[in-house]
């Protein structure tokens, strides 16, 4: 097992990352204040790993919280269910929630943390790739609005994190992907050495070699852990997570929750950020190229729909989270491993890009 902390003051937390740690209560036992416990998880992921879990928690008064899967509940009215049952099971301010399951039980577990009771601790124990190298990590927790996605929320750290690669064995290859998505993105933004040993690595990760995946999730804690240390409320620097995101996020809400996953809007999100990048002469084309290969081989969509226009990105992109005072600001790459949160890209400039992508788009979808 290899240890990492997100080093945030007082409010530091260790990451746990290894194969069987989900019975190895002993790392996150010690962070828990009181008696009672609630588990937070989902209808999928609850028949495979509640029991495993709650096997080593018999000392403590035990909830469980199984919600419906998927993205579309996500919803304050789903989490109103997990008040409900806390207030119901009398759970008091020393009650720990523990997440059991991708970046939606996880964000909303977290959530339910920062509002009940005005605040109780929880602990993220992620069951997706996405979830073991981006949602779990660094305390952004909350749910979706019809208008748009992750729009109302809070930051709220959680305890500990305990990142068990093994259960990757159960995860769709879909989900898988979408996971490996968030993994490139580290190289893209922070770390170019990453971003070369994932070129190499990329089939092993596919096969799932837990060796490969123990890197790959390592490493991306890394990264995020630098940068969530850094600017913890995302004042400034912390805006280049969301690399490929302003598009992604777009394409996301487009196209109805759950349709597209996450992980997916985010591959053609950063294809369309590293293509921004490109034709400001930021980076060379062999980057886009490279980007673009390396999420085609994980089978991962590279183009936006074929239905969206170029008012329905501007319009989905005008509510983005990374707009100030009206100017929307966009997370570009300089090179390799270096992103930059930029505003100089114009209006004007924004949808003369949009417009050359969708237009290049819809001929090469006549000409196929
Ligand atoms: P998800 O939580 O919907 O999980 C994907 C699917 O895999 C679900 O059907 C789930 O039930 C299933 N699943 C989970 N673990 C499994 C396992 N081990 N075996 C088999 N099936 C399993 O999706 P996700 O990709 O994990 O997370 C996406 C969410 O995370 C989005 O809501 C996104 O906004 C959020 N997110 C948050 C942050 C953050 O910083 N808080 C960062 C990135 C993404
Ligand atoms: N996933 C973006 C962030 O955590 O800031």
């Amino acid at each position: 097992m290899q240890t990492l902390t997100v080093d945030l003051g007082t409010r530091s937390y260790p990451i746990h990352i290894g194969s069987g740690l989900l019975t190895r209560m002993e790392w996150i036992v010690p962070h828990i204040r009181g008696h009672q416990i609630a588990i937070i998880t989902n209808e999928t992921v609850a028949p495979l790993y509640l029991e495993s879990l709650k096997q080593n928690l018999t000392d403590f008064q035990l909830t469980e919280v199984i919600l419906p899967d998927g993205e579309q509940y996500k919803t304050l009215d789903e989490l109103n269910r997990i008040f409900d049952r806390l207030l119901e099971q009398r759970h008091n301010r020393t009650t720990t929630l523990i997440a059991l399951g991708g970046g939606v039980v996880g964000d909303m577990c977290g959530f339910a943390a920062a509002c009940y009771q005005r605040g109780v601790d929880f602990i993220q124990i992620p069951t997706t790739l996405l979830a073991q190298v981006d949602s779990s990590v660094g305390g952004k927790t909350g749910v979706n609005h019809p208008r748009g996605k992750n729009m109302i929320g809070a930051f709220h750290q959680p305890l500990c994190v305990l990142a068990d690669v093994n259960v990757l064995s159960t995860l769709p290859d879909r989900e898988l992907a979408a996971g490996l998505a968030e993994v490139i993105k580290y190289g893209l933004i922070t770390d170019a050495p990453f971003f070369d040993w994932l070129e190499q690595n990329i089939d092993k990760l596919l096969a799932r070699d837990e060796q490969a995946l123990t890197e790959a999730v390592l490493r991306s804690c890394q990264n995020k852990a630098q940068v969530v240390a850094g600017d913890e409320k995302e004042h400034g620097r912390r805006a280049i997570l969301n690399f490929g995101h302003t598009f992604g996020h777009a394409i996301e809400t487009h196209q109805g929750y759950g349709n597209w996953l996450h992980g997916e809007a985010v591959a053609t999100g950063m294809v369309m950020a590293v293509d921004l990048s490109v034709r400001l002469g930021w980076v060379q084309p062999e980057l886009r190229e490279r980007t673009r290969a390396l999420l085609q081989q994980c089978a991962l969509p590279v183009t936006p729909p074929g239905d969206m226009t170029q008012e329905s990105f501007l319009a989905l992109m005008s509510i983005d989270k990374k707009v100030v005072s009206g100017q929307l600001r966009l997370v570009l790459l300089k090179r390799l491993g270096q992103a930059v949160v930029t505003s100089e890209i114009t209006q004007e400039r924004l949808e003369e890009f949009l417009h050359m992508v969708l237009t290049e788009l819809s001929h090469q979808l006549q000409t196929s």
